[in-house]
């Protein structure tokens, strides 16, 4: 599993675990120094750069979980380049060994901002067209492609296009729309949503996006060879200014700002989440917007999440430079 280290790999390391499956990761370990509340269980690690993995890394086992990646559009914004080597170039470099050296399954960490500024608020099923408006978006739309290129008798690719993830992660992402604006319920008493609120966004919590990969692990291959799916559940298709409105149900009291701006972020879309669904009955996502929610602002009080935390540790950009500014990591994002 790379990115095993990361917000989402921290919990599906731990589903796959328990869904009695040996969970090897593979990271670089960007974030293990930025961790709320008790640090996770590890499953065994192979410490290394994606741009690094040989055959050797891949040999002898089943699936690979792809997942490491720099995870967010304003991310692959600040340095397109590292995110095309990284998010691009090294992700289809990985599937090509694993597939020399016959892993079967490959599992691949896509994501529903492959659908862009969708011009219809009907919701977007797998075959919508493909409008991807950021570096790292257009990097996941490249790799789908050169998966499919790759696909064979042997070697059986998946894409899984997950909606905005949510949810409490010892790894937490506060630059993810639902875990951010409880953050801001929380610690300010104020729901403020920097845009007029209606772009739409799809939202599916950590711990069901782990279910999906699971059930695309061990579902016979005709269900899922060469296949895209989205991730997540039809009624987790919100407008922000709805997620506020749940976020001010779960943390009584806040009030909601919509500041109108344009909020610099032309993504707006709808998903249809149908096809995963039927094609592979053992998934069945659970978690609400509303239970996530509640989950947060739990663990948010619990474990003393403070401001300046949420904004330099927890904040994938913010995190990255720092350490860039430290000298810890190059400018291409390497360890000194
Ligand atoms: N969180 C979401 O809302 C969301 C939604 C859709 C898709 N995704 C995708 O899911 C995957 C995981 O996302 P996340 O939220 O856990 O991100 P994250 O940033 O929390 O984790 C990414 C992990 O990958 C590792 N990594 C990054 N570059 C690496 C490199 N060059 N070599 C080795 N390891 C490297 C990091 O150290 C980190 O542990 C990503 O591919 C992301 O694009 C996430």
């Amino acid at each position: 599993m790379t990115g095993s280290e990361g917000y989402l790999g921290t919990v599906m390391a731990e589903v796959i675990a328990a869904a009695g499956h040996d969970v090897v990761g593979l990271d670089s370990g960007f974030f293990v120094g930025a961790t709320l509340g008790p640090e996770p269980e590890r499953p065994p690690l192979i410490r290394r750069d994606l741009r690094d993995v040989t055959g050797d890394d891949l040999t002898g086992f089943d699936a690979v979980f792809h997942l490491a990646a720099l995870s967010n559009d304003p991310l692959g914004s600040l340095a397109p380049e590292v995110t095309y080597d990284i998010n691009h170039r090294a992700s289809t470099c990985l599937a090509r060994l694993a597939r020399d050296v016959g892993v079967r399954r490959f599992l691949y960490a896509s994501t529903c901002s492959v659908y862009g500024a969708a011009e219809t608020d009907e919701a977007l099923d797998e075959n919508a067209r493909l409008a991807p408006v950021t570096p790292y978006a257009e990097s996941k739309v490249r790799v789908e492609a050169d998966l499919h290129d790759l696909a064979d008798d042997d070697f059986e690719p998946v894409t899984l296009r997950n909606a905005t993830a949510f949810g409490f992660s010892p790894r937490l992402r506060a630059d993810i729309v639902l875990n951010d604006l409880v953050a801001s319920a929380v610690l300010d008493g104020e729901i403020v949503v920097r845009s007029d609120g209606t772009p739409w966004r799809p939202l599916v919590h950590a711990r069901d996006i782990a279910a999906a990969f699971l059930a695309c692990l061990e579902a016979p291959r005709g269900a899922v060879h060469d296949r895209a799916f989205n991730v997540g559940m039809d009624s987790e298709n919100r407008r922000v200014a709805e997620i506020a409105e749940v976020v001010e149900e779960a943390v009584p009291g806040c009030a909601v700002r919509i500041t109108g701006d344009s909020g610099g972020d032309p993504r707006s879309y709808r998903v249809d989440f149908g096809c995963i669904t039927r094609a592979l009955p053992a998934f069945k996502p659970t978690w609400t917007t509303l239970d996530g929610a509640l989950e947060l602002a739990g663990a948010y009080r619990r474990y003393g999440l403070t401001c300046a935390a949420l904004r330099d540790r927890f904040t994938r950009l913010a995190w990255l430079r720092r350490l860039q500014d430290e000298g810890r990591l190059t400018e291409d994002l390497r360890w000194r």
